[in-house]
């Protein structure tokens, strides 16, 4: 299901936390993400090290999540994820994490793989996440990750990995782009979460398979060297999945359906305009089936008044050019501050890597801990 065939009834919300930490799309249009109101007024490294370092104990309210460093945020990634990174580090312990180790199972290029993850903490900064509230961090820069994944592999029968929706459809569809670490790539998920002993994760609903794998892995780790690790769930937002610009696919960078968020205003309007509408109206005199038209939709994230702009497109008051320079300017209005913040992040590089190696450090402790109690369990040489 994607959207609801009368275009009103939301997807249940699976797995919400508490009331206030997730948006829900009203309040989210309601309060606007006041940007001005939250985001960090520099000397952010700073206010990252005043954040109390993560304790050790497991608690499954602390909230992690992983991003791919791919560039430019899209509003897929925001509507169906980011906006939750947002609203739950409000409740003080989430930790976001650019994954760049899982970047290098598609790409190959170092230039890109750097670039991209320096970009994507712009992104992440500008958009509202603080780091005052919530750590920020590069993958790489704890490799403990990767050790972790390697022991939790041995538990992990390969049939469970090979029947990853995301692993066969890569080897379906790009067969001589698969390699050994595409396989276990829910692997290192799970260590990403676990070595913190996180138990909500938000993100998008493509990401639930991986966390029900996480699960089981977990249970299957705890099973044979006993209780440890707690078992994550998954927090989405009450968005559906995102279409892109053509109306037909999730909104995804590899698809190049997307809407560009950050993205200079002559772009945003473009990817906004190409956008595909109901395939069946032909003429501006005939009447539109909002509930199918995917510019109709994603105007229920933009202003209170989507059942108005639908009412005009099935009574073919309004056409569906009217309707998407409409959508093009609220979008770009909506993020008009996060476009200015990452514009000033852009020109502030050092401060960017600053807030990721103090996101970094700060998790180091917590992150030798667990491969502590690990080692000992498994067998391994016992660490300090
Ligand atoms: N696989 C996730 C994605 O493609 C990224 C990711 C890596 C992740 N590690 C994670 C997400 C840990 C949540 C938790 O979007």
């Amino acid at each position: 299901m994607i959207w609801a065939e009368d275009g009103k009834s939301r997807p249940i919300c699976r797995d919400e936390v508490g009331n206030h930490a997730v948006q829900t799309a009203a309040s989210f249009r309601l309060m606007g993400p006041r940007l001005a109101d939250r985001l960090p007024d520099m000397a952010m490294a700073e206010k990252q090290n005043e954040y109390a370092a993560p304790s050790a104990h497991p608690t499954s309210e602390r909230v992690f999540s992983g991003v791919q460093p791919s560039g430019l945020p899209h509003l897929g990634n925001y509507l169906g994820a980011f906006r939750n990174y947002i609203a739950l580090q409000e409740r003080g312990d989430a930790i976001y994490c650019i994954v760049d180790y899982h970047a290098l199972t598609s790409t190959h290029d170092p230039e890109a793989i750097r670039r991209n993850t320096h970009d994507m903490a712009i992104a992440l900064l500008a958009l509202g996440l603080d780091p005052g509230r919530a750590i920020l961090f590069r993958q790489s820069d704890r490799p403990e990750h990767t050790e972790l994944a390697y022991l939790l592999s041995t538990v992990v029968p390969i049939a469970w990995v090979e029947r990853t929706p995301s692993f066969k459809e890569k080897k379906r569809n790009r067969p001589e782009d698969v390699n050994h670490a595409l396989l276990t790539y829910p692997v290192l998920q799970t260590a990403d979460i676990a070595i913190y002993h996180a138990g909500r994760v938000p993100v998008g609903r493509d990401q639930q398979a991986h966390l029900e794998l996480a699960r089981e892995i977990l249970r299957a780790w705890n099973r044979t060297y006993g209780e440890y690790f707690v078992e994550p769930e998954a927090v989405f937002t009450d968005s559906p999945v995102i279409l892109g610009t053509d109306g037909v696919r999730a909104m995804s960078k590899s698809v190049g359906n997307v809407i560009e968020i950050l993205a200079d205003e002559a772009t945003i309007r473009k990817q906004v305009m190409s956008m595909v509408t109901d395939t069946q109206r032909i003429l501006r005199t005939q009447p539109g089936r909002p509930e199918i038209c995917n510019v109709c939709q994603l105007h229920r994230f933009f202003g209170d008044d989507y059942e108005y702009i639908w009412d005009g497109e099935r009574t073919a008051r309004t056409g569906c050019v009217d309707t998407k320079k409409l959508l093009a300017d609220r979008i770009i209005s909506h993020f008009a501050e996060a476009r200015e913040r990452a514009r000033e992040l852009e020109s502030k590089p050092d401060d960017v890597e600053e807030v990721l190696h103090a996101g970094a450090d700060k998790l180091a402790p917590l992150a030798a801990e667990t491969l502590r109690v690990v080692h000992d369990r498994m067998g391994l040489a016992r660490k300090e």
